[in-house]
């Protein structure tokens, strides 16, 4: 039987399980299990170096042609072929993860030549210890811009500002509520 189900995959940005991985529960309990197949990968597990501006993607037109040799060749596939990319994230020093930001970077090689991303869908979670205008909104202008950039549908953003510790996110139930309707927007963009 042809799997019908929408595939989602979600690249999440900390190093640790803290805020993020909390915030990103519960859109993805939103975002629901029934017709959706989840792939998640915590970045920071996997090896993945930053673009090496060697221009070796520049020539290959089909596919990323990115001559590195590490665990983002398996994310290329999986950008490719995802119904819907949920980057997540926490901010760091106005922008992403250095982890995160490799990602985003590398996806270059698939912008080059046909654009491979051109059609994708993306959203975007992140958590913050300012609030939202400490380095937030930035992060968010890169993800929206790069979309832009790449034909990419930018189906929008949660972002939880002033987060402490972990367990104190866990207790604020106004932001609980608020991601899951986050992510049953993003099921019903995917499933429309
Ligand atoms: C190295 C570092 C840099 C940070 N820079 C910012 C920043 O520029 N703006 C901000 O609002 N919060 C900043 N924070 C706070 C984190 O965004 C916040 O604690 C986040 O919720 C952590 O998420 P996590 O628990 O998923 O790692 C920073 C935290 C660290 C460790």
């Amino acid at each position: 039987m042809i799997n019908s189900k929408k595939r989602v995959l979600v690249l999440e940005g900390s190093p640790r399980q803290g805020n993020t991985t909390v915030a990103t529960d519960w859109v993805l309990a939103g975002l629901g299990k029934k017709g959706v197949e989840v792939i998640r990968l915590r970045v920071c597990d996997l090896n993945i170096n930053g673009c090496q501006e060697c221009e070796g993607c520049v020539t290959e037109k089909k596919r990323a042609g990115c001559q590195q040799e590490d665990d983002m060749l398996e994310v290329y596939d999986l950008l490719v072929d995802s119904d819907l990319v949920l980057w997540t994230s926490p901010v760091f020093c106005w922008g992403v993860t250095s982890q995160i930001k490799a990602v985003v970077d590398r996806c270059f090689a698939l912008l080059n030549g046909e654009n491979l991303l051109k059609g994708s869908r993306w959203a975007v979670v992140l958590t913050a210890g300012g609030d939202h205008f400490d380095g937030a909104d930035l992060a968010v202008e890169m993800f929206r811009r790069l979309a832009e950039f790449g034909q990419v549908e930018y189906l929008g953003h949660y972002v939880v500002p002033n987060c402490g510790r972990p367990q104190e996110l866990k207790r604020r139930l106004d932001v609980a509520r608020a991601a899951r309707r986050f992510g049953q927007e993003l099921r019903q963009a995917l499933l429309k």
